[in-house]
């Protein structure tokens, strides 16, 4: 049953796993570094004895490196308690040496393994499992879930969160804790949402929670409406291929009851005062990668319909510049699993400095949106592929949404031009529908470019942001490098890396008034006399893009502002196609996770 979970896990990339369970008041238990194939051999080659109690995890490596030793779950010198622990205790380094003052011997070279020795060492003074993790959790600083098991406490796990994710699963005679209800949705679809600083302890037929004070926690059981078969993958080879092509339905399902007949916006979850949106005079999106890339997109459209400022922060830059925060500042956090730890640090900032938060998000009830004044989901569905595709275009969405609805809250823009833009995303789906059902050039795209070493990507405006979501698509899931440009810096240096051959993707804006089109078109120029190999993405009757391109991808025609969401999708599919030419793991790349829920 454990294995069976932590498989259901496997997308979140990690690089060793462990499983312990208790029986006959002993502690029995293997962990192995690589995949789960490993640790599954093992068991196979010692099985553990039967039981109805244990932890299991995979981990993805922060504090020491990837081997057996530094696997969860962590044991006391006395093999009596185990604990498995995701996020980072950042005292660790003191506690660790407190402990080894006391004579405790370190088998590893993790943080999690100080909290088995502590928690062994408060069981002297308490006996009671769950108010020792009390006890511990008092002392350490940092992000963590800690699940742990105590070998002469039979029928019982106790559990503790502060900035990292743990979901209930209430069962019939039979309890789970799970960082994803994937673990155990098959058991059961009886969940509790847990808050923050609390502490869980199960056994099989009862469910406590109280706060690290001891007092009873308020908790929100809740239905798991999600259906594990929209996580498998329905007939595509990769997740990242079912997620590329979902993306129609996801923009439609964000869009969706969004909107209403006269063109009126409502953002239910908008739980912000309006005369609060109506003070607001800065805007900045904090997140991190692929997330980042969409708030790059969304700045340019908010700050053209609100006339506010809107600056766009990579979240782990944030907080460190001693950014200029106000009241009357509103901070958007966008970030589809809700957990990365850059981002959320960054609110948490944001909150310090009394600025109201509104966080765009895919995963419901994640630690962002939780720590968020209002929130904006995405309803693009499971997004397992490590590699963000749907989720990206869905933020774009919801980003789009909110400017809007900022627009029309501050009086900036009025019903009938609000109608006129919300009718030209509701047109995105069926755009992006028929973008997906014309992409085999796009297939021998890739088989031509397959022994490219180097890939540049170029555009202006709205297509800036987009050439380098193209370029970390392409790098992270085939390790090719790529590197995406604004048009227009390219003569300010990059221009010489341009030589015979060097295949150049260039986004092109819509034919229009201003001569951003023309710009772009003198670039490709550019690039073409010094011998480059141009894959030109523009609107299809954009005949004098088509003439600068030695590849030509057509685009439905549209506003400049939601060009993004329809160029994008090319380029997700051209890195996935060299990728799966290549061999690789689309859906779980080297050294990435789904969700980094470390700073
Ligand atoms: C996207 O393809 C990457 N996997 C990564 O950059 C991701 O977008 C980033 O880690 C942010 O994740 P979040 O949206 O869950 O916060």
């Amino acid at each position: 049953m454990i294995l069976a979970g932590l498989k259901r896990l496997e997308y979140r990339g990690y690089d060793s796993a462990g499983i312990t369970v208790v029986a006959d008041g002993q502690l029995a238990g293997q962990k192995k570094a690589g995949k789960l194939a490993n640790l599954t051999a093992a068991l196979e080659q010692e099985p553990l004895p039967e039981s109805h109690q244990g932890i299991g995890h995979t981990r993805w490596a922060t504090h020491g490196g990837p081997t057996d030793a530094n696997a969860h779950p962590h044991w006391s010198m006395d093999n009596r308690v185990a604990i498995v622990h995701n996020g980072i205790i950042e005292n660790f380094a003191q506690l660790r040496s407190e402990l080894m003052a006391d004579g405790v011997v370190f088998r590893s070279q993790t943080d999690s393994e100080t909290v088995a020795h502590l928690l062994r060492r408060a069981l002297d003074q308490t006996n009671d499992l769950a108010e020792a993790m009390r006890q511990v959790c008092q002392r350490l600083e940092g992000a963590f879930t800690l699940v742990a098991v105590d070998a002469t406490q039979p029928d019982r796990v106790v559990a503790a969160r502060r900035s990292s994710p743990l979901v209930v699963g209430v069962g019939e005679g039979e309890n789970f804790l799970a960082s994803d209800v994937a673990s155990f949705i098959e058991y059961t679809r009886q969940a509790i949402e847990l808050g923050q600083d609390q502490i869980v302890d199960i056994t099989p037929t009862t469910v406590n929670v109280t706060t690290f004070d001891g007092a009873v926690a308020e908790v929100r059981p809740y239905e798991i409406e999600w259906d594990l078969t929209a996580a498998e993958k329905g007939g595509y080879d990769w997740f990242m291929r079912k997620e590329i092509f979902e993306q129609p339905q996801a923009a439609a399902d964000t869009l969706l009851g969004r909107v209403d007949t006269s063109g009126r916006l409502h953002l239910d979850e908008m739980r912000i005062d309006p005369a609060l949106l109506r003070s607001i005079d800065k805007i900045v999106v904090v997140a991190c990668g692929t997330a980042y890339h969409a708030g790059l997109v969304a700045k340019y459209a908010i700050e053209h319909w609100t006339r506010i400022p809107c600056e766009v922060e990579l979240a782990s830059e944030f907080r460190y510049r001693d950014p200029i925060i106000t009241r009357t500042t509103l901070v958007v956090g966008i970030s589809q699993s809700g957990e990365t730890m850059d981002t959320l640090m960054a609110i948490r900032h944001a909150r310090e400095q009394h600025a109201a938060v509104i966080s765009i998000c895919n995963t419901n009830g994640a630690t962002i949106p939780r720590e968020s004044d209002a929130v904006i989901y995405t309803h693009a569905g499971p997004e397992i592929g490590v590699a963000s595709t749907k989720c990206f275009t869905a933020q774009i969405i919801a980003c789009y949404l909110l400017g809007l609805y900022l627009a029309q809250e501050q009086g900036m823009k009025f019903g009938d031009e609000i109608v006129t833009l919300v009718r030209e995303l509701t047109a995105i789906p069926d755009k992006m529908a028929d973008l997906l059902e014309r992409l085999e050039p796009v297939e021998a795209l890739a088989e031509e470019l397959l022994s490219a070493e180097s890939v540049i990507f170029l555009g202006r405006h709205v297509g800036y942001p987009i050439a380098l979501e193209g370029a970390l698509k392409l790098k992270e899931i085939s390790y090719l490098h790529a590197e995406g440009f604004a048009a227009g810096e390219l003569k300010h240096g990059p221009i010489a890396l341009i030589e015979p051959g060097l295949p150049v993707f260039v986004v092109v804006p819509p034919p229009g008034r201003d001569s951003l089109h023309d710009k772009v078109i003198s670039n490709i120029q550019e690039v073409r006399a010094r011998g480059a190999q141009t894959i030109v993405l523009a609107e299809s009757g954009d005949a004098a893009a088509r003439a600068q391109a030695d590849h030509f991808f057509g685009l439905p025609a549209g506003p400049t502002l939601f060009q993004p969401l329809l160029a994008i999708i090319p380029l997700q599919f051209f890195a996935c196609e060299i990728a799966t030419r290549k061999g690789y793991d689309v859906d779980q790349p080297r050294n990435l996770a789904k969700s980094v829920t470390v700073e």
